[in-house]
C-alpha cells in the first residue's frame, strides 16, 4: 500500500498561471493589453485545469520596470484598467472556481510614489526614513562616492543614487526609479500592509506572489561585497543584501495579516542556495510562506559575473539535473513545500533555454519539459504561452532595437560603454546574451490567432471593427506557426498535451505532486532519470526517463534497489510524450517515457 504521511493542502495540489497584463490579450485595440482582456480569456485558462491564476502587477506605475515600480498600491495602471476592473475579474475568476493572487511588490516603490516623493523633499521630511538614505562617502582624493560598492540588479551601475536637493544618496536594488523603502521604520511597515496588502485581500483576493521576498531586511552595516568583477567599482552583492537578520521577524508580521485572510503566498527567493535556508521560509512549523520560488533551474546557464556574461547554452544536463534537485530535496524529510516552474515573466522561453527550438524540435523539446514538470513534485506554475511551446525571438527577425526591457537595454549600453558602440565583436556576443536569455522572450504579445492581425493580440476589438494600434512589443515573428487557435483542436499540440499532464499529474498526485524524488543517473550526459517515491512506507513507484538530446538513445532498467523494489518489479508504461510504445530501453531524440514500478 501506498502511504503519505506528507500534509494535503488544496493549494499543493493546485496549477497556477501566471499572467502579464501588459502582454496576454488586449480588449479595446490600443496595442496593451489590459484587464478586461484577462477576463475575457477566464474560460480559456479554466479549460487548461488550472486552479489559480497569478497576475503581474497591474498597479499604478510609470513602467520603468513594467510596473515593479508602483506610484499608488491602491489604484490600477490606466491602460490595463480600473479597480472596477480588478472587482469584475476577482469576480470572474472565483465564478469559474478558481482563485486569484497578485504580484506583491514592497521591496520598493516607484520614485513617483507619494511617500517617496515625500521623503525626498527634505531631511526634516516626516518620511525620510521610509528609504534608505546615506551620506556621501569620499575618497582620499575628495572624490565623492556612494556609500559602499554594491551593484543594482540592472545594467552595471551603483545600487545608491544622488540627490542633489538634499545632499545624500538613497538605495534602490533595483532601477534608479525603484527606491528600496526602510523595513526598519515600523511605520512604514504598517503602511506598506494597510496599503499593498489589505487594501486588495479586502477586495477578495486569495493570496499574493511576494516579490524579491527576502530583500528587506538589509545588514545594518550595509557592508561591500566582495570583488568579483575586478573591471568595475560596483559588484554583485546580493548574497550579502538577501536574507538579512530581521528578515522572519518581517514576514511573521505579514503572516499575521494574511492568515486572517485566508490568503496563501509564495515569495521569490534570489541568492539562497543552501536548501536549509529555504526551508526556514517553507517549513510549515515555521509559518512565514507557504511557498517559494528558488532560483537553481532558472539560473543554470547564466553568466557568473553578470547573468549575460555568457555564451548560450553553457552548462550540461547534469548541472540542470542538479538543479533540479535542489528544489526537488527541499521536502523530502521535512514539513517544507516546494514549487515546480521553468518559466516566468523574468527568463526566456524554457524550449529555448533547456531543449533546442529548430522547427523539427521545438514541439518534442515543449512535451518533454511538460512531462518533466508534471512529474516533478511541489505546487506546478505554468507562465503564459508555455502552455503552446513559445520559443525565444529568433535572431535574424527581430533585431536588438525591438527588445525593451530595461535589464537588456542597459547590459546592452554598459557593452557599448565598455567596448565603444563600434565593437562588432563584443556587440554580438552582448546580442546572443541577449538573444538567449533577455527577459523580452517572455514578455511579447501572446499571438492568439495566426491569421488575425499582429497574431490576434487585440482580436476582439478587431473584430468589433475598432481601430487596431501594433502591440506595445512588436509580435512574436512565429506568431503564425505558434499560437493558440492552431493549437486548440488539434491533438497533438502542445497545448493538449499540456492539459492532458496536468490531468496525468492529479491522478498520480500521491506520486507526482507529493512523492519524493530520486535522480537515478545525475551523471548521464543525455538522459534524465528519475523516480518519484512515496515518502513514507511502500508502494508503487513512478519511473521517469526523458531524452534530453536530439539523438536517439538507449537505457538499462535500473536494478530493482536502485527502483526500491525487492524483487524484479514490473514496468507498467502510463505516459509518454510520443505516441506508440517503443520497445522498453529505447527512446527518440527528446522522447520521454513514464513507467508505473509496481
Ligand atoms: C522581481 C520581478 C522582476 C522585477 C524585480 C524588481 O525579480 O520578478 O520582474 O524586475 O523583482 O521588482
Ligand atoms: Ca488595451
Amino acid at each position: 500500500m501506498t502511504v503519505n504521511t506528507r500534509e494535503k493542502q488544496w493549494w499543493k495540489q493546485a496549477v497556477v498561471y501566471q499572467i502579464y497584463p501588459a502582454s496576454f490579450c488586449d480588449s479595446n485595440g490600443d496595442g496593451i493589453g489590459d484587464l478586461p482582456g484577462i477576463t475575457s480569456k477566464l474560460d480559456y485558462i479554466a479549460s487548461l485545469g488550472v486552479d489559480v491564476i497569478w497576475i503581474c502587477p497591474m498597479y499604478d506605475s510609470p513602467q520603468v520596470d513594467m510596473g515593479y515600480d508602483i506610484s499608488n498600491y491602491e489604484d490600477v495602471y490606466r491602460p490595463y484598467g480600473t479597480v472596477q476592473d480588478m472587482e469584475t475579474l476577482i469576480k470572474e475568476t472565483h465564478a469559474r472556481g478558481m482563485r486569484i493572487m497578485l504580484d506583491l511588490v514592497i521591496n520598493h516603490t516607484s520614485d513617483q510614489h507619494a511617500w517617496f516623493k515625500e521623503s525626498r523633499s527634505s531631511k526634516d521630511s516626516p518620511k525620510r526614513d521610509w528609504y534608505i538614505w546615506r551620506p556621501a562617502k569620499y575618497s582620499p582624493s575628495g572624490e565623492r562616492l556612494p556609500p559602499n560598492n554594491w551593484r543594482c540588479n540592472f545594467g552595471g551601475g551603483s545600487a545608491w543614487e544622488w540627490d542633489e536637493l538634499t545632499q545624500e544618496y538613497y538605495l534602490h536594488l533595483f532601477a534608479t526609479e525603484q527606491p528600496d523603502l526602510n523595513w526598519e521604520n515600523p511605520e512604514t511597515r504598517k503602511a506598506i500592509y494597510a496599503s499593498a496588502m489589505e487594501f486588495w485581500l479586502k477586495r477578495g483576493v486569495d493570496g499574493f506572489r511576494i516579490d524579491t521576498v527576502n530583500m528587506y531586511s538589509k545588514p545594518p552595516t550595509l557592508p561591500d561585497a566582495p570583488i568579483v568583477d575586478p573591471g568595475t567599482p560596483y559588484q554583485p552583492a546580493g548574497m550579502i543584501y538577501c536574507n538579512g537578520p530581521r528578515m522572519h521577524e518581517f514576514l511573521s508580521e505579514m503572516n499575521a495579516i494574511l492568515t486572517k485572510y485566508g490568503a496563501i503566498t509564495v515569495g521569490e527567493l534570489p541568492c539562497t542556495p543552501d536548501t536549509s535556508r529555504v526551508l526556514q521560509y517553507v517549513s510549515a512549523k515555521a509559518k512565514q510562506l507557504n511557498m517559494v520560488f528558488q532560483f537553481d533551474v532558472v539560473d543554470v546557464g547564466m553568466g557568473k559575473t553578470h547573468k549575460f556574461a555568457t555564451p548560450p547554452r553553457n552548462f550540461t544536463l547534469p548541472d540542470f539535473k542538479a538543479a533540479v534537485d535542489m528544489t526537488q530535496a527541499l521536502i523530502r524529510g521535512t514539513d517544507g513545500w516546494s514549487t515546480v516552474f521553468i518559466e516566468n515573466h523574468d527568463q526566456a522561453r524554457s524550449v529555448s533555454r533547456f531543449t533546442d527550438d529548430r522547427p523539427e524540435f521545438r514541439v518534442r523539446g515543449a512535451k518533454l519539459l511538460a512531462l518533466m514538470q508534471a512529474c516533478l513534485s511541489g505546487t506546478q506554475y505554468i507562465y503564459q504561452g508555455q502552455e503552446i511551446g513559445l520559443v525565444n525571438l529568433p535572431k535574424d527577425a527581430y533585431p536588438i532595437e525591438n527588445y525593451k526591457d530595461i535589464d537588456s537595454t542597459l547590459f546592452y549600453d554598459m557593452v557599448k560603454e565598455r567596448y565603444g558602440a563600434d565593437n562588432k565583436v563584443e556587440l554580438d556576443k552582448a546580442f546572443d546574451a541577449v538573444q538567449y536569455l533577455a527577459r523580452d522572450h517572455a514578455r511579447v504579445p501572446i499571438p492568439w490567432n495566426g491569421q488575425a492581425k499582429y497574431g490576434g493580440f487585440s482580436e476582439a476589438a478587431e473584430k468589433a471593427g475598432k481601430k487596431v494600434e501594433e502591440p506595445w512589443m512588436k509580435t512574436h515573428p512565429l506568431a503564425s506557426e505558434i499560437n493558440v487557435a492552431s493549437q486548440l483542436n488539434d491533438p497533438d499540440s502542445v497545448l493538449a498535451f499540456w492539459r492532458k499532464m496536468l490531468r496525468f499529474r492529479q491522478a498520480y498526485a500521491h506520486l507526482l505532486v507529493y512523492g519524493d524524488f530520486k535522480d537515478l543517473r545525475p551523471d548521464d550526459k543525455n538522459l534524465f532519470m528519475y523516480l518519484k517515491e512515496p515518502d513514507h512506507g511502500a508502494g508503487d513507484r513512478v519511473l521517469v526517463v526523458l531524452n534530453f538530446t536530439t539523438e536517439d538513445q538507449t537505457w538499462n532498467v535500473p536494478s530493482p534497489a536502485e527502483l526500491g523494489a525487492s524483487e524484479n518489479p514490473e514496468l507498467i508504461p502510463i505516459m509518454a510524450t510520443h505516441s506508440g510504445m517503443r520497445k522498453l530501453g529505447q527512446l527518440e531524440p527528446f522522447e520521454g517515457q513514464v513507467y508505473l514500478v509496481r
